[in-house]
């Protein structure tokens, strides 16, 4: 020993959010894995979470459908049964038992659907009635056949909004620290904000504030609910998936954060404009530091991270916290491999929504002597 301490790197560097003691800033990001099946969390996530779980470590699950209408993928988890919240309980408590904090991110694909996940075979609803001709959906890769959607009536949005109350209260239940309101990757919240999708000609259309409208409702719904503290959420002005662009992301992006500033939320996660477009070419085309700089909260980057650029992100403070997808869904033991420097296990794409319970899905190896 030299008697030279080494400054630990960024992302080692412990962090207080709001209420909850960070040890680090590795972040678990939101991961569908589609193997709960019949929209019911299943005991192998007990493993797959414990797995991914540090001490003081972040984790956000997966996307977590708030109602009967909101899914659109086979074996998405839901929150909005008695029987879905029982199960959540065994894996939010394997977490804390490993000292994670632990936060659901509350989901509702709209139009990323089809008539086949819908209840009665009734039609996707959405903020407008337009077809999504794209066949890449969302985040992943995988093909689907999608159904003209229902333009939902002004007076039925209220319901929709409590849905996520609904879901924000029983994910508490549950034992959950907080939510993640999914307000990104071209779902229904977004179906509302980006005007390449919105074409509503009432109070929840047309200018940003109205196609903000819907986002702000179920902030203001969730925060009176649960409060403040405990309440993030994850957004991508920039992305255009699911034929959700906007002709003005940093306008939205802005207004957004203005929005959410109002309210007082704990945290806004934020897809990186360089994952603008789905797949692994990194597109640099905007900037979202004034957006970190006008967030009053905790700013979660996310979005092709390595670990050098998620030192560099911290340490330029361009962000408190990095979410990590890809690399967390391969090495269980990532805080801990960054930390050390270890080399990474390689992601499989053909496993990411296989329905195995096992198979790409807990059996990643952890580092020799770490599990
Ligand atoms: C298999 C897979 C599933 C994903 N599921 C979700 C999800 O449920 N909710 C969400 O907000 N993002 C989801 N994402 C996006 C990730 O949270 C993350 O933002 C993205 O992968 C970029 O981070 P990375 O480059 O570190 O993988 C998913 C990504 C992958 C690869």
């Amino acid at each position: 020993m030299s008697g030279q301490e080494i400054p630990a790197p960024p992302l080692r560097t412990p962090y207080k959010m709001g209420r909850f003691d960070l040890s680090h800033r590795v972040v678990l990001a939101p991961l569908t894995r589609q193997r709960s099946y019949k929209n019911v969390p299943q005991p192998h996530a007990i493993l797959y979470y414990s797995q991914r779980t540090s001490k003081g470590g972040l984790l956000i699950a997966e996307a977590t459908g708030v109602s009967d209408t909101a899914q659109g993928y086979p074996d998405t988890p839901g929150i909005w049964t008695k029987e879905q919240v029982e199960a959540w309980k065994p894996i939010v408590d394997a977490v804390h038992a490993k000292g994670g904090i632990f936060f659901c991110q509350i989901w509702h694909v709209g139009r990323v659907s089809n008539t086949g996940f819908q209840p009665n075979g009734q039609a996707p609803i959405s903020s407008t009635d337009k077809l999504l001709t794209t066949q890449l959906r969302g985040s992943g890769f995988d093909v689907a056949q999608f159904t003209t959607p229902r333009r939902l009536r002004t007076d039925e949005i209220p319901n929709i909004v409590n849905d996520f109350r609904l879901a924000a209260r029983n994910a508490i239940e549950a034992g959950f620290d907080g939510v993640e309101i999914h307000g990104a990757h071209g779902y229904l919240i977004e179906q509302f904000m980006k005007d390449q999708v919105n074409d509503r000609t009432d109070q929840y259309g047309g200018s940003l504030e109205n196609r903000c409208r819907f986002a702000v409702e179920i902030v203001e719904a969730i925060v009176n609910e649960i409060g403040a503290d405990r309440v993030g959420i994850k957004i991508s002005p920039f992305a255009t998936y699911s034929e959700a662009g906007d002709s003005n992301p940093k306008a939205l992006g802005q207004y957004m954060v203005e929005q959410l500033n109002k309210y007082g939320i704990l945290y806004c996660h934020m897809v990186e404009p360089r994952t603008a477009t789905v797949g692994e070419i990194s597109l640099c085309l905007h900037n979202p530091v004034p957006m970190r700089n006008l967030f009053k909260g905790t700013f979660i980057v996310t979005g092709g991270y390595t670990r050098e650029d998620g030192n560099s992100a911290v340490a330029e403070n361009r962000a408190d916290l990095v979410a990590y997808g890809r690399f967390f869904l391969a090495n269980p033991d990532l805080p801990k491999r960054f930390e050390l420097d270890a080399p990474l296990n390689k992601y499989d794409r053909e496993t990411f929504y296989i329905s195995d319970p096992v198979i790409g899905y807990t059996d990643y190896p952890f580092l020799e002597g770490t599990a």
